[in-house]
């Protein structure tokens, strides 16, 4: 099957428009016929739902619609899978993503993104939505300045991270996911009078550490995106151990500056610190699980928003939202600027702890 180039260039002999130069083609107005839609990075939960919305807003423009397995690596493999309205029924609920997902090293070299394309070429898909973090939309921005391909993406990741958008899917269940978890904890640590150093996802970033934190009513939270202070954390904590009637909850970003939750541990056991102290690592956990209805909503909005974008002739944007509204940021802009955590929730933690 010819895609939307190839026979534009059956046309176009005179003007001889390359097949690789996609943009020219689009720009003068010629309508997407085929979209890829996959997901990449670490999964997240809602990315089902954000497929759903997808293809069924594709369909609903008389767009065909294919799945790409095993985000760039099936691009490069030409894994695909021609979707239907059905194909998707069903899923909105489920964790994971359907289409599979992987972190793919081949996809980053000049030769990966030729066998891709050839792949994209062969298959006649002329845009592509790509759910995913920012290793996806690097990846996304490179294919494009190299082919000018057309690429919407759309922020999946539970760490919160992307610049240019307030939340990104999968975010608020993985919290909801943290404070479930934490609550349960507390039940125990209160029992014993213990600390608990409880480690959560997020090796760059604290969203997720910073808004579970408050949630839970932790007496610290440790996050990369400031100085750690082990002295001062371990006055504090000898304090509450002392009047030995208290539990503590200390929060830590798995990328703290100070280390994860062992070595923060092993950091208040060095120091003589008398309080009975055990570490819990909470893991992949936060990355399963059913989507809440706010990343549901966020994900089918996002995702119907970003066949509307390509339908217009936008490309090279991660589509977002901002103050409630849908909003766009070059996918450059969104990889290169880092989303800074709001001050004020750190303040609110060290304002309510006992
Ligand atoms: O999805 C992002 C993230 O959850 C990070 O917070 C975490 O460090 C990483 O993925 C873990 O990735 P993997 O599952 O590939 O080990």
């Amino acid at each position: 099957m010819r895609n939307i180039y190839q026979r534009f260039a059956l046309f176009t002999h005179i003007i001889q428009i390359p097949l690789h130069s996609k943009a020219t083609a689009l720009n003068m107005g010629n309508k997407i016929q085929h979209i890829g839609v996959f997901t990449s990075g670490g999964d997240a939960p809602g990315m089902n739902a954000c497929i759903r919305a997808v293809v069924r807003s594709a369909l609903n423009e008389n767009v065909e619609i294919s799945g790409i397995m095993n985000g760039y690596q099936g691009m490069i493999d030409g894994d695909f899978l021609s979707l239907g309205i059905s194909d998707v029924g069903n899923i909105i609920q489920r964790g994971g993503t359907i289409l599979k997902t992987s972190r793919c090293e081949e996809f980053k070299t000049p030769a990966g993104m030729q066998k891709a394309l050839a792949s994209l070429n062969k298959q006649g898909i002329d845009a592509l939505v790509a759910i995913g973090g920012d290793g996806t939309f690097r990846g996304a921005n490179e294919f494009i300045s190299k082919f000018g391909f057309p690429v919407i993406g759309i922020p999946g990741t539970i760490d919160n991270d992307m610049y240019g958008t307030d939340f990104t899917i999968g975010y608020d269940t993985a919290i909801n996911t943290v404070v479930d978890a934490v609550d349960k904890i507390r039940d125990t640590a209160e029992a014993h009078n213990r600390l608990f150093i409880i480690e959560v996802m997020g090796k760059d970033a604290g969203f997720i550490a910073l808004r579970s934190g408050i949630a839970v009513g932790a007496e610290a939270v440790l996050i990369p995106e400031t100085k750690t202070h082990v002295t001062e954390l371990i006055t504090y904590l000898k304090k509450r151990g002392e009047s030995k009637n208290a539990s503590s909850i200390i929060i830590v970003a798995e990328g703290d500056d100070a280390g994860g939750a062992m070595e923060i541990a092993a950091k208040v056991k060095e120091h003589g610190l008398d309080y009975d102290t055990r570490v819990s690592i909470l893991g992949h956990m936060q990355r399963g699980g059913t989507p809440s209805c706010m990343d549901r909503v966020l994900a089918s909005r996002l995702g119907v928003g970003s066949v509307t974008a390509l339908m217009e002739g936008k490309t090279n944007q991660m589509i977002g939202i901002n103050h409630r509204d849908i909003s766009f940021t070059p996918f450059e802009k969104a990889c290169k600027h880092h989303k800074s955590i709001n001050r004020h929730l750190l303040n609110i933690i060290e304002t309510l702890a006992g």
